[in-house]
C-alpha cells in the first residue's frame, strides 16, 4: 500500500514515520509512505501557500494552485483510490474506517492548515473528508499520522503476530482484556491466578468476560 501525505510541514512527520512499526513496515516493503512539501509546488518567488480569504474574514486560507499541481502530478503517475482531506468537520475516523482504508492500494492524505483550504479543492479534488475527533488541531499533520499509523499496522505482516491486530480493542466492538507479564507477583500485586493456570479454555473465557465487563464500565456506547 502507498500513502502520499501532502503537507506544508513535512519535517513534523519525518521522524514519526522513521521509527518503530512505521519504519519496519516500509523497510519490509509492506507500506510506502511519501511526504510531499506543498511549498515545492508554488511558482511565486516567496513560495506562498496561503492567502487572505475573499469576504474579509480573519485568517489565511491555503491556496488552490500548489495543491492542485501536486495532486495532478501524483495522479499522472498512478491511480488513487481516495484523496482524503483531514478536517475537524469531516466524518469521524474509527477502527472501521482504518480497516477499510487498509485494503486500498494508493491513497493521498492532504493536511489542512490555517483557517482551511480554498473550498474548490474540497469540491473538485477531495474524495473523502476525515476528522480524528471533535477538537481542533493547528493542522492536519497529527491527524494524518494517526490515520496512517492505524491503517499501516493492519497490513498483513506489519505486526509480528498478525493475531494481535485482530484482537485489538474495537475490532469486535469490545475493549481488550487486561494483559500482564512477569513477575507474577510484584510487591504482593498478583497476576490473576487463571492466567497462570495453563488452562486455555478457562483463560479465553476469563478474557472474554473481562472484555465485556470493561466495555460495560468504560464504553457502554459500544455495546448498543
Ligand atoms: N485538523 C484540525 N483539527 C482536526 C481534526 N480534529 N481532525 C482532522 N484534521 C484536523
Amino acid at each position: 500500500m502507498r500513502i502520499d501525505i501532502l503537507t506544508v510541514f513535512p519535517e513534523m512527520l519525518e521522524s514519526f514515520f522513521n521509527c518503530s512499526m512505521m519504519a519496519r513496515a516500509q523497510k519490509a516493503g509492506l507500506a510506502e509512505i511519501h511526504l510531499h512539501d506543498i511549498r515545492d509546488y508554488t511558482t511565486d518567488k516567496h513560495h506562498k501557500t496561503d492567502d487572505y480569504p475573499f469576504g474579509g474574514c480573519a485568517g489565511l486560507v491555503m491556496k488552490i494552485e500548489p495543491i492542485d499541481r501536486l495532486i495532478t502530478d501524483l495522479k499522472s503517475q498512478r491511480e488513487y483510490d481516495e484523496v482524503i482531506y483531514t478536517s475537524p468537520d469531516g466524518e469521524q475516523f474509527n477502527q472501521k474506517t482504518a480497516n477499510s482504508l487498509s485494503l486500498l492500494n494508493n491513497i493521498i492524505i492532504l493536511c489542512g492548515h490555517y483557517k482551511g483550504i480554498d473550498y474548490r479543492i474540497r469540491e473538485h479534488l477531495i474524495t473523502r473528508e476525515i476528522s480524528i475527533g471533535d477538537y481542533v488541531l493547528t493542522g492536519g499533520e497529527l491527524a494524518a499520522a494517526v490515520m496512517t499509523d492505524s491503517i499501516v499496522r493492519l497490513i498483513p505482516g506489519v505486526l509480528s503476530d498478525e493475531q494481535s491486530a485482530l484482537s485489538d480493542c474495537f475490532q469486535d466492538n469490545l475493549l481488550a482484556p487486561p494483559v500482564y507479564t512477569r513477575p507474577a507477583d510484584y510487591k504482593g500485586w498478583r497476576v490473576p491466578d487463571v492466567l497462570l493456570s495453563g488452562n486455555q479454555t478457562l483463560i479465553d473465557d476469563w478474557e472474554f468476560q473481562q472484555s465485556i465487563e470493561r466495555t460495560k464500565r468504560l464504553r457502554p456506547d459500544l455495546l448498543k
